[in-house]
């Protein structure tokens, strides 16, 4: 019999049940172990999912767990913690869930936990770090969101520009996913096309794709000010960073990997196109960037590492 897939998530929030609702709809999962401090919120989210089980498209087991469960999971979600408030930055989350995470790391740990966790809370870098810390499971079973969100939302705004299929916009979003994140136009094609000989043609100018990332940075901030929260995107992303986990896909995603002398740079985690397998992080993709995205890119790391500093 193959093995049965069982993903714990912790922390049944907007964004853990986003996530659980997507995973059901695409079929990702045999199982789903909901795991939260307020246990009738985890059990009322598991009764409530197990209700649209039968318009799935295939079978997932969902029920409410504790921290023990986490043993035999695949994967462990955390999308636990204090989220962002209106005018809150993500790193000002950092001490208060840097806190949380320590207490919540060891108790899956207790459980005997040997697989490969996926972190989302914010700031997401810091954590994912954390998470590798605490665990002392190896950098590549410890993954971050990063900015695979982030690239999501730019390939979505470049596609409504264009008016080309998301699916055929190749563009990315690296660095902390935050407020020094950075778009690698260097690396961005649209439709086979680099963005480069889009700017040549005057089909687009470097006003529009700066307004088009300020937009794609900003997106959550804009989100929180009008309905209080972000989950739907966040929901689907982990989505799509377990699907390549469980399905050994090979597939490229900018997801918070640990560096060691990649980009420059080592000791940190943060948004990279990685590829992403069953093994967890197969490898950091090293693409060469040009000087003012290196730049960027290094002033990135510094942030979060000065933020980090105090929490470790
Ligand atoms: C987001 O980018 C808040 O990090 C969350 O939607």
């Amino acid at each position: 019999m193959k093995k049965v897939n069982r993903i714990a998530v912790v922390g049944t929030g907007a964004v853990g049940t986003s996530y659980c609702y997507a995973m059901i709809n695409q079929g990702v999962a045999e199982e789903l172990v909901l795991i939260d401090i307020n246990e009738a919120k985890a059990e009322g989210e598991a009764m409530d999912l197990n209700h649209g089980l039968p318009f799935a498209p295939t079978p997932t087991r969902v029920w409410k767990g504790d921290y023990s469960d986490c043993g035999t999971a695949d994967l462990v979600v955390i999308t636990a913690g204090s989220p962002q408030k209106p005018g809150e930055t993500r790193l000002d989350l950092v001490s208060k869930n840097a806190k949380i995470f320590k207490g919540m790391i060891k108790s899956i740990m207790d459980s005997g936990f040997n697989g490969i966790f996926l972190v989302a809370s914010n700031p997401v870098d810091i954590l994912t770090y954390v998470t590798w810390k605490e665990s002392g499971l190896p950098k590549e079973h410890v993954i971050g969101s990063g900015t695979v969100l982030d690239s999501a939302r730019l390939r979505n705004s470049l596609s409504a520009q264009f008016g080309i299929d998301p699916r055929n916009v190749h563009a990315a979003i690296i660095g902390e996913h935050g407020d020094t994140e950075l778009p690698v136009w260097s690396h961005t094609n649209i439709g086979y096309d680099t963005i480069e000989s889009y700017l040549q043609k005057g089909i687009i100018d470097e006003k529009t794709l700066d307004d088009i990332f300020v937009n794609t940075r900003d997106a959550a901030y804009h989100i929180i000010e009008r309905k209080g929260a972000t989950f739907y995107g966040i929901g689907m992303s982990l989505t799509r960073i377990t699907r390549a986990i469980l399905n050994n896909e090979n597939s490229v995603l900018t997801v918070s990997a640990f560096l060691e002398g990649q980009y420059g740079n080592s000791d940190v985690y943060v948004g990279v196109p990685a590829i992403i397998n069953r093994q967890g992080i197969r490898e950091v993709v090293e693409i060469k960037l040009n000087e003012k995205e290196q730049e960027q890119f290094n002033h990135s790391v510094k942030v979060l590492k000065e933020t980090m500093a105090p929490v470790l």
